[in-house]
């Protein structure tokens, strides 16, 4: 280009050099500027109070203040639990709210899709998954997804981390994803047998900006059980256990390695009711940041106040041509509650004792407040 202009005087040219020097520099310093601003970003986020910042895949994706909405989660977590025990309010579904959704969609109006179980795995995912596929709904679960043609959080996972929207790549036409999370860590046999790769991710704990910004009115469900009931639960499940599989995964608010004595009942339940009250917290804050979704909390013991609350949000059945018709006294007794029937009688039987009854009866009197 410069060889175009071989008249330029010796003037010029000392300008345009002073010129390109200055931009150069510019250039420079702006960039230092930047890489400063994203590191201390970054220090701000792994340093601050909540401790324990996980390195997982989510780390590599855009932060989008997830490592702020963490570390608030866990602090009041941590507060909460400190201050009031397992009377906290993180450990118990606010069905009132619930109740009140009633009110706000009647007639015509439903709480808009995709509806996304939001909740931990061994609470209540089958029976909302035999809940909305009853209705007719289109409802995938864990898996069983053609389009994601693996785990579906899995899929989402890798989608974000290649700039993808998650619910357009794993689950397009999909009303109802019932079963996101995946707890399979690296080095363990898995359902699709890959030991050699890393699927322990929770679209729920990691995705929720991401599956914001492309479904903004998106409808949350979240299911409570009683959380020693839950704890128990996940201590005695499936080929490897699935407290085990959570000890090995890296999540945003459990760190790989956590709990690290598995044989200390008071350290497991410590730490697993810390991990679960810090999900609700970071739901709850999200839905409060972005009140343009709707969370739906429920209790999976309580099926009347459950079928009450799903059928009254949802009470037609659907059919693929988008058409509706009310739900007919025999839906309605068989698409809500039918794999937990007689759910609390067996805990009981289970957990024995007063203590299971004393959990049972506070958890049937927060319901009826
Ligand atoms: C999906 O999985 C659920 C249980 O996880 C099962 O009941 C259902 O039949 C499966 N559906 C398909 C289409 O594979
Ligand atoms: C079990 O864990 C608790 C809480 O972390 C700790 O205080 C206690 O010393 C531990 N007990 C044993 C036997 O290691
Ligand atoms: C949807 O509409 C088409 C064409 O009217 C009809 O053939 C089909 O049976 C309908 N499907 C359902 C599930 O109602
Ligand atoms: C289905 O019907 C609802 C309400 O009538 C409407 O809002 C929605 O856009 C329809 N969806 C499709 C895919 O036609």
């Amino acid at each position: 280009m410069t060889g175009n202009k071989p008249s330029s005087r010796p003037v010029d040219r000392y300008y345009s050099k002073v010129c390109c020097c200055l931009v150069g520099i510019l250039l420079i310093s702006s960039a230092n500027l930047f890489f400063f601003l994203e590191h201390n970003k970054h220090l701000n986020g792994t340093t601050s109070e909540g401790g324990a910042v996980s390195e997982g895949p989510s780390t590599h994706m855009i932060d989008h203040g997830k490592t702020k909405r963490w570390n608030r989660a866990m602090v009041e977590a941590k507060e909460m639990l400190a201050a009031h025990g397992e009377e906290a309010e993180c450990l118990h579904p606010k069905v009132q709210e619930s109740k009140k959704l009633l009110k706000q969609f009647q007639g015509n109006r439903r709480p808009s899709k995709p509806y996304l179980n939001m909740g931990f795995p061994k609470c209540g995912s089958s029976t909302l998954f035999d809940f909305f596929a009853c209705l007719g709904y289109r409802a995938t679960h864990f898996t069983n997804n053609s389009l994601a043609g693996d785990f579906e959080g899995i899929c989402m996972r890798d989608a974000v981390a290649n700039g993808l929207r998650p619910l357009e790549t794993c689950a397009r036409g999909v009303d109802a994803i019932l079963q996101m999370d995946v707890e399979y860590p690296l080095g363990i046999d898995g359902y699709f047998h890959k030991p050699f790769r890393d699927e322990c991710f929770f679209p729920q704990f990691s995705l929720l900006e991401e599956l914001h910004q492309e479904a903004p009115a998106s409808t949350f469900l979240l299911t409570f059980r009683p959380i020693h009931d839950w704890i128990t639960s996940i201590s005695g499940w499936g080929s490897t256990v699935m407290l085990n599989r959570f000890q090995l995964c890296d999540f945003p608010n459990l760190p790989r390695g956590i709990p690290t004595d598995l044989g200390n009942k008071t350290q497991v339940v410590g730490q697993m009711t810390e991990f679960w009250c810090s999900h609700v917290q970071h739901v709850r804050n999200f839905v409060k940041e972005y009140p343009s979704h709707t969370l739906i909390e429920t209790s999976l013991y309580d099926n009347l106040q459950s079928a009450q609350i799903m059928y009254g949000l949802f009470p037609t059945k659907v059919d693929a041509n988008n058409t509706s018709e009310p739900i007919t006294t025999e839906l309605s007794n068989g698409c809500w509650g039918h794999s937990n029937e007689n759910r609390p009688k067996q805990w009981l039987r289970r957990r024995k004792g007063k203590q299971g009854r004393n959990w049972l009866q506070k958890e049937q009197q927060r319901q009826q407040e």
